[in-house]
C-alpha cells in the first residue's frame, strides 16, 4: 500500500480541514453578502467543453479519458464553461443579472510547487447578464472584501486590474494585427515569469516586426491610471478605456480603491476573456496569484448558443491559505467539545449516558468516556478534547439529586440539581455561583 497521497494531492487530516472549512465558510458568507446563490455541476465533463474555448494552457493540464461508454471526459480543471454550460441551458427563464457562485475541488495536471497543486478549491463568483462598468466593480468588489473577511489589508493583498479592450487597442496602435493579438496576450502574460529575449522571438516567429513587439513590452509596463491616460492621449481610439474608468470609479465609491492597481501586465491565460481582467496577489509578490477574473462576454453563445455577457473570477484556496499561515489570519483550534460528561463508578454510567444524550438533544456538543476510565483520565481527556466544562456524576451527588459542574480553564465546581443541568449550563450561573462562594 502506498503511504502517501499522489502528488500534488491532498490529505485534510482534522486539523488541517479546519483551516479550509474556515476559508469555506468566510467565502460563502461573503458571496451571500453580495447576494449570490450557490450552484454546483458535475467533476466529470465531456472533453470539449474545456478544448473549445479554455485556451492552450489549461488544455494540456487536463486529467483526460476515455469512460466505458467511449466519451472523451476530463476532470473539471475550472468551473467557468460548466457555468456557461449551465446558465445558457436554462437562461431565458433565469432572472438577470444573475448572480451564482460555487466552491467546487478543480484537478490540472500542473507542476507541483509552491502555491500550485493537483487539485484545489476555488471559490467562483460569476454575474451574467450585465454589460455595464458597475458588474465589473462589483466582482471585483466581491473579490477584495472575501480578502478584507479574512483580515487581509491593502497592505496585504492588491488587485491589479486591466482591460482586454484596452490592450486591443493601444496593441493595435502599436502595429500587431488582429490575428497577432492572441500572441500578444500570451507574451505579455508570461512577460514577469519569462526572460524578454525569449518572449522576443517568440513573437517574431508570430510574424510582429521589431517595432510591434517594442509596442507590445512598453504596453506590458504601463502601471497606475495616469501613465494608461498618457498612452492613451496618443492612441487612435482614447475611449477604449472608459469602461475600466467607470469600473475603478465605482471601486473608490465604494471605498475600496486603496486595493487597486492599475497593471497592463495583467491579460489573463485563459483564451476567453474579453473585457475586464484581474488578479489579486500577496502585496510582497512571493506568492502566485490568489485570485484571477474577468469578463467573457462571449463564452456564453460559444458554449450554449445564448449570447449574454458574463464575467466573474475564481480564488483558489491553496495560495490564501499560505498568505493567511504567514500572516497569523489562521484560526486558532476550536474545541471538540463543549461539555465533557465524566461518571465516577461504573454505576454512573447509565446517568452519564442520559446527561449526555439531554446535552446532545439540545444542541451542546459533548464526550464522554467510553471505556470506564478512572475519573483523573477522563478529566484529562476533557482537557485535550478543549472542553470548557465537565459534568460529574458520582454516586453522593446523585443520591441528592445532583450532579457537579466543574468550570475546566478555572477548577471551580459547584453541584447543580439534575434537572437543572441543562438551565445551568446555558446560563454558566453554576459556574459563577461557585466563583463567588470559594472566594
Ligand atoms: P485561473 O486563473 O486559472 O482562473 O484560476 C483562478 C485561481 O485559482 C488562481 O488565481 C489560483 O488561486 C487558483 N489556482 C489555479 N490553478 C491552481 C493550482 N493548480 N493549484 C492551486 N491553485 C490554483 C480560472 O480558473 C477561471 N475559470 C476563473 C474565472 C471564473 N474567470 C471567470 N470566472
Amino acid at each position: 500500500m502506498p503511504s502517501q497521497a499522489l502528488p500534488g494531492f491532498r490529505d485534510f487530516y482534522p486539523d488541517e480541514l479546519e483551516l479550509r472549512a474556515h476559508i469555506f465558510r468566510t467565502w460563502r458568507e461573503v458571496a451571500r453578502r453580495y447576494g449570490f446563490e450557490e450552484y454546483d455541476g458535475p467533476p466529470l465533463e465531456p472533453l470539449d467543453i474545456y478544448t473549445a474555448k479554455s485556451g492552450a494552457e489549461i488544455v494540456g493540464q487536463l486529467y483526460t479519458f476515455t469512460d466505458k461508454g467511449g466519451r472523451e471526459v476530463a476532470l473539471r480543471p475550472e468551473m467557468t464553461p460548466t457555468f456557461a454550460r449551465m446558465v445558457a441551458a436554462r437562461a431565458n427563464g433565469l432572472r438577470k443579472p444573475i448572480r451564482w457562485f460555487s466552491m467546487p475541488q478543480l484537478f490540472r495536471y500542473e507542476r507541483q510547487q509552491r502555491g500550485r497543486l493537483r487539485e484545489h478549491f476555488q471559490l467562483n463568483c460569476d454575474l451574467v447578464g450585465e454589460p455595464g462598468p458597475l458588474a465589473d466593480a462589483e466582482v471585483i468588489a466581491l473579490a477584495i472584501d472575501v480578502m478584507r473577511a479574512f483580515g487581509l489589508t491593502e497592505h496585504e493583498v492588491r488587485a491589479r486590474v486591466s482591460d482586454r479592450r484596452v490592450l486591443r487597442s493601444l496593441l493595435t496602435a502599436a502595429g500587431v494585427s488582429e490575428a497577432q493579438l492572441g500572441d500578444a496576450y500570451q507574451a505579455i502574460d508570461k512577460a514577469e515569469r519569462s526572460r524578454a529575449p525569449e518572449l522576443a522571438a517568440q513573437l517574431h516567429a508570430a510574424g510582429l516586426g521589431d517595432a510591434a513587439i517594442e509596442g507590445v513590452f512598453a504596453v506590458a509596463a504601463i502601471r497606475g491610471r495616469p501613465a494608461l491616460e498618457a498612452a492613451l492621449a496618443d492612441s487612435p481610439d482614447g475611449g477604449a478605456a472608459a469602461p475600466l474608468f467607470a469600473t475603478l470609479d465605482a471601486l473608490d465609491a465604494m471605498g475600496l480603491g486603496a486595493y487597486i492597481d492599475v497593471d497592463l501586465s495583467i491579460v489573463r491565460g485563459l483564451a476567453y476573456y474579453t473585457g475586464t481582467v484581474f488578479e489579486l496577489f500577496d502585496a510582497g509578490r512571493t506568492l502566485r496569484a490568489i485570485c484571477g477574473g474577468g469578463r467573457y462576454d462571449g463564452l456564453l453563445l460559444a458554449l450554449g448558443g445564448v449570447d449574454l455577457p458574463a464575467l466573474g473570477f475564481g480564488m483558489g484556496d491553496v495560495v490564501l491559505a499560505e498568505l493567511l499561515k504567514d500572516r497569523g489570519l489562521a484560526p486558532a483550534p476550536a474545541a471538540n467539545v463543549d461539555v465533557f460528561v465524566a461518571a465516577v463508578t461504573p454505576e454512573d454510567v447509565p446517568h452519564a449516558l442520559a446527561v449526555a444524550h439531554e446535552l446532545r438533544d439540545a444542541g451542546i456538543a459533548c464526550e464522554f468516556a467510553l471505556g470506564g476510565q478512572p475519573l483523573g483520565r477522563q478529566l484529562k481527556l476533557a482537557d485535550a478534547r478543549g472542553a470548557g466544562r465537565a459534568i460529574v456524576i458520582g454516586p453522593d451527588d446523585r443520591a441528592r439529586g445532583e450532579v457537579v459542574v466543574r468550570d475546566l480553564a478555572g477548577k471551580t465546581q459547584a453541584p447543580v440539581r439534575r434537572d437543572a443541568v441543562l438551565t445551568a449550563l446555558a446560563s454558566g450561573a453554576a459556574v459563577a455561583h461557585t466563583r463567588s462562594g470559594d472566594g
